[in-house]
Parts: C-alpha cells; sequence; structure tokens
C-alpha cells in the first residue's frame, strides 16, 4: 500500500551526508511507489517549546507563531516519519530537536496521529559506534513511546566533511532501506 512518508531532515548543510542520506531514502522509497515529502528543520525557524499547554486551543498546533504550524499538518497526514540528521553533540541536532519537542502538541491537543513507523538516518564524523548509542537510544524510546515500529537504523559513521558519505555504502544502504519499506 502506498505510503505517505514525512522526511525531517535536520543538517544546515544543504546537500551534505545527512541530506544526501535522506534523499537516496526517498529515491528507494518512491521507487516502492510511495509519496513522500522532505521538510528541512535546518532552514525553517522553529523554536523551543515553552510547555504553556495551550496546543491546538488557539487554532493552530502551537501557540508560538513559528514554522511547526507548517509541519504539523505534515505529521498529521504521515504513516511514517523519517528523521535523517547529523550526530551533534552525541544527539539530534538542535533544528531537529525542537520540531520533535513540539510533537508534544499531539498529545497535549488529544490528536491522535496515523503514524505507525519510523526510521533514523544518522551520520558523523566519529568512527567509535559507542558515540551513536545516545541519539539511537532516545530513538528507540521516542518510538516505543509513540506506539511507532522501528523500521530501520541506517548509521554512517566516520563521515565528516560533506562529500564524505560517496565514499561509503551509506547511500546504498539508505536507498534499500526506502525500497522496503512496505
Ligand atoms: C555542532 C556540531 C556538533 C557535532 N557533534 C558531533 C559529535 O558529537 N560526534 C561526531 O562524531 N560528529 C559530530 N559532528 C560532526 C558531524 O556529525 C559530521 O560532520 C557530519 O558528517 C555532518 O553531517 P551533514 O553533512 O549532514 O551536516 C558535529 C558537527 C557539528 C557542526
Amino acid at each position: 500500500m502506498a505510503k505517505n512518508i514525512l522526511v525531517l531532515t535536520g543538517s544546515p548543510r544543504k546537500n551534505g551526508n545527512s541530506d544526501k542520506l535522506a534523499d537516496a531514502f526517498i529515491a528507494g522509497a518512491q521507487q516502492a511507489g510511495h509519496t513522500t515529502v522532505k521538510f528541512a528543520t535546518a532552514e525553517k525557524s522553529i523554536k523551543g517549546c515553552i510547555a504553556c499547554q495551550t496546543c491546538f486551543s488557539n487554532g493552530s498546533a502551537c501557540s508560538i507563531p513559528d514554522d511547526f504550524a507548517e509541519l504539523a499538518p505534515l505529521v498529521e497526514q504521515a504513516d511514517m516519519v523519517v528523521f535523517a540528521c547529523p550526530l551533534y553533540w552525541f544527539t539530534f541536532p538542535a533544528q531537529l530537536k525542537a520540531a520533535i519537542d513540539k510533537f508534544f502538541a499531539f498529545l497535549i491537543g488529544k490528536r491522535p496521529l496515523k503514524v505507525k513507523e519510523c526510521a533514523l538516518l544518522v551520520v558523523g564524523g566519529g568512527e567509535d559506534l559507542k558515540i551513536y548509542e545516545g541519539i539511537v537510544k532516545s530513538y528507540h524510546l521516542m518510538a516505543e513511546f509513540l506506539g511507532w515500529k522501528d523500521s530501520g537504523v541506517i548509521l554512517v559513521a566516520g563521515v565528516q566533511d560533506k562529500q564524505d558519505i560517496l565514499n561509503t555504502d551509506g547511500l546504498k544502504r539508505a536507498e534499500a532501506l526506502g525500497k522496503s519499506i512496505v
């Protein structure tokens, strides 16, 4: 069945490693017949949640007027959410984390999502797989809490400069994951 897949990217580096990884996943998912929407959180302005708990009470998902107003309907239309980002200080970059924090709105606003599954695509400069444990654990806990099936984690370690991912098998793996979504 064709799915609506929302790909949330988190790098300010356009066409950098995680952006390319996102595009490879998208290419695979499209070949499998799915519809994809890519939303680059680093090109938007999404502020941190202020815990006012007035989500969805004033007509918009978040009472802070920012680009989450654009993202919230995309999340509500999605069957799958994919997070594609670089590792920043052992976790998600702030731009993507701010967007994830505002997923709180769907809980406070009692707006159940139809999202059923998710995936994580992450790149980082370091080679030691230990440094990725934090982001992968956060992702798994988030998926479990939200009741989303984890459809895959792709980790591409040892990519520092913008084109480094081209010297790895990361793009192939991301495309294969996209193709495998049923
Ligand atoms: C603010 C910042 C924090 C970073 N923190 C880490 C880190 O904790 N571990 C790591 O291995 N690489 C870290 N990096 C390196 C990036 O993860 C790496 O360069 C990655 O390839 C960037 O991906 P991109 O091209 O998608 O932006 C950091 C880079 C920046 C700019």
